[in-house]
Formats: C-alpha cells, sequence, structure tokens
C-alpha cells in the first residue's frame, strides 16, 4: 500500500509544517498530503479555516496579512509554510497530494503545479490535487486536464464512485469511518485508486491491506512502513 504521510508526520510534530514533512519523508512516506489556504494572494499550507487551533495567532486566515502569516508559530517555533516552501521540500523525494481546503486555492494550485511541470523536474504524476469540494476539482481540470485529481468523499454516494470517474479522476479518498467493501470494488471496476484516509492503528492498517485498498494517509507513516511486508 502507498503511504501517504498525513499533514507530514502529524502523529509525531505539529502538522503542516516543514519539520513534520521532513519527519514523513525520513520515515518512508510516499507522498506527502497537505492542506491549501488561500490569504492575501499566497496559498499557504494549513487545515483549518481559522489560526487558532494549530498556530499562534487567531481569527480567520483569510482576513490575515502575508506579513503576519509569516511569523506566526505553527508548533515548536516552526512558520506555516507556503504552498512553493512544500513544493521545493517534496520535489524529487515524494508524491505531493495537495488537498484544497478554502476558496480560490484551485487555480492558484493548477497553476503551481503546471509551472513546476513546466520548468523543474517533476512530472504531472508527481501531485494530486483532491477536494471535498467536487466543483473545486472540476475546475482543476478544465484549466490544466494534466493534474491527476482525487475526489474525497466523508460519506459513501448512492452511486457510489460514478462522479469521481464522471469528473476524470484518478482516484478516491475515502474515509475510515464509512468505508464500505461495495464503494472499493466500484472505484476498481472504474479503474479508480482507493486511498483510505485516517488510517493510524495496526490494526486498521493490516485491515486496509486485507481489503485491498491502494494506499493509506496516516499520521505514523514508520507504523504504515514498519507494516509492509518485508520491512519486519
Ligand atoms: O486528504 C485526506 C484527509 O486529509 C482529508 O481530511 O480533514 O484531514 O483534511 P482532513
Ligand atoms: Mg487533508
Amino acid at each position: 500500500m502507498i503511504i501517504f504521510g498525513h499533514r507530514g508526520a502529524r502523529g509525531h510534530a505539529p502538522e503542516n509544517t516543514l519539520p513534520s514533512i521532513e519527519l514523513a519523508l525520513e520515515q518512508g512516506a510516499d507522498w506527502i498530503e497537505i492542506d491549501a489556504q488561500m490569504a492575501d494572494g499566497e496559498c499557504w499550507v494549513l487545515h483549518d479555516a481559522t489560526l487558532d487551533r494549530t498556530t499562534n495567532g487567531t481569527g480567520a486566515v483569510t482576513d490575515a496579512k502575508q506579513s503576519t502569516l509569516e511569523q506566526l508559530d505553527a508548533g515548536n517555533g516552526a512558520n506555516i509554510p507556503t504552498l512553493a516552501q512544500v513544493m521545493d521540500c517534496v520535489a524529487g523525494r515524494a508524491g505531493l497530494n495537495i488537498e484544497l481546503k478554502g476558496a480560490g486555492t484551485a487555480g492558484f494550485v493548477a497553476a503551481a503545479i503546471a509551472n513546476r511541470v513546466q520548468t523543474a523536474d517533476p512530472d504531472w504524476s508527481d501531485f494530486i490535487v483532491s477536494s471535498f469540494h467536487h466543483g473545486w476539482l472540476q475546475a482543476v481540470r478544465t484549466l490544466e486536464p494534466n493534474i491527476p485529481v482525487g475526489a474525497l468523499y466523508l460519506g459513501v454516494p448512492v452511486d457510489l464512485a460514478a462522479s469521481a470517474e464522471a469528473l476524470g479522476a484518478v482516484a478516491v479518498h475515502l474515509g475510515l469511518d464509512f468505508l464500505d467493501p461495495a464503494m472499493i470494488d466500484d472505484a476498481h471496476a472504474r479503474g479508480l485508486a482507493v486511498y483510505v484516509y485516517t488510517v493510524n492503528s495496526e490494526d486498521d492498517l493490516l485491515r486496509m491491506a486485507q481489503l485491498g485498498v491502494d494506499g493509506v494517509f496516516t499520521d505514523f507513516p514508520d507504523r504504515a512502513f514498519a507494516l509492509r511486508p518485508g520491512n519486519d
């Protein structure tokens, strides 16, 4: 199974920071998953719409100025990284899954990926853009059809993975709490990969392997790596 370091190695280091991402890479993550928000014309790597939980700032991210965001502490003295900083860190070492969390991210992220692919080493397949907001994914597909997209689901749609296929997605990203073998089978029958979030316990990691999913998002990349065949 492919290992996505969820917000880096969130179980070991402050989420969505460069140290967390560095640690996930050291622990064997194949991909890094991050969350993207827009503020003051820049794309920031942050999960919440507000600053309060993960930084020493307060209020809505979208109300903050770049000069403020640059100086906030996102944990253990690390800053909130920009998307460009994370791309620099991950390039050539792992794939990068950018989850669109905030309005305005689709256009910025699509342009940023296209720019990387055209000016640096990465390939389109080094990126996946995902979101619970499928309209934003559609916008990414329209802006740059080469960018692979993953359709995030919180539950199980009545038409299973049909909407992901219609979107031209390469994968469905499914929540562990609503995991249904029918959804997994349907996605596979449509040629879509199945990635499950957020899988942290050894029992659940082993169960995902038995269910035949293609990858897991985990806060503990080291645990998933240790359970890989050949790593015992
Ligand atoms: O992308 C998988 C997972 O990160 C989606 O949920 O809330 O952790 O961003 P969340
Ligand atoms: Mg996420």
